[in-house]
């Protein structure tokens, strides 16, 4: 079977790759989908994110990285993906995800698999870390180490222009 584990990634974290790692235990073949038309205000471009997961990911041989445009049920269909993959931190994220996991079934017929996160990373956010870095913070725990690195790059480049 193959999943999709759909996402702005902004940028990944270690929350997202264990839920990617156990995705790719569970399904044949999973890709990883950077989306790129939600009104987010994001710190990376698609390709910037598309890239770091590329790299995060490289020793799983059955993920791929791809970019996300339009509906992730039009997306499923044209690659015959049966399953939506998300990863649950809280009742928050439930009431969300359960709401665009019914739309998603009425729209496409796409099932979508929830899994609880990890209890490391239940705390996690991108976009906690991003404001975590943008005021100066240590991040370098949360996200691979090539992450890190960009998002010093990214920040220091901020702070100069
Ligand atoms: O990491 P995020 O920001 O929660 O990811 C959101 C994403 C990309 C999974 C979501 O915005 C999405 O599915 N976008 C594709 C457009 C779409 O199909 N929207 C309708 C969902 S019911």
């Amino acid at each position: 079977m193959r999943a999709i584990c759909p996402g702005s990634f902004d940028p990944v974290t270690h929350g997202h790759l264990d839920i990617v790692v156990r995705a790719s235990r569970m399904f044949d073949e999973v890709l990883v989908a950077v989306g790129r038309n939600s009104a987010k205000n994001y710190l990376f471009s698609p390709d910037e994110r598309a890239a770091m997961l590329a790299d995060a990911t490289s020793e799983l041989p059955n993920v791929r990285v791809d970019l996300l445009d339009g509906l992730l049920v039009d997306y499923c269909r044209e690659r015959e993906i049966d399953v939506i993959v998300k990863g649950l931190r809280f009742a928050g994220d439930f009431e969300f995800e359960l709401q665009m996991a019914q739309l998603n079934r009425v729209i496409g017929e796409v099932e979508t698999v929830m899994l609880p996160t990890s209890k490391d990373w239940g705390h996690l956010s991108s976009t906690m870390i991003r404001e975590i870095a943008s005021l100066g913070g240590d991040v370098s725990g949360f996200v691979p180490p090539l992450v890190a690195e960009r998002i010093a790059a990214k920040v220091a480049a901020r702070r100069e222009g």
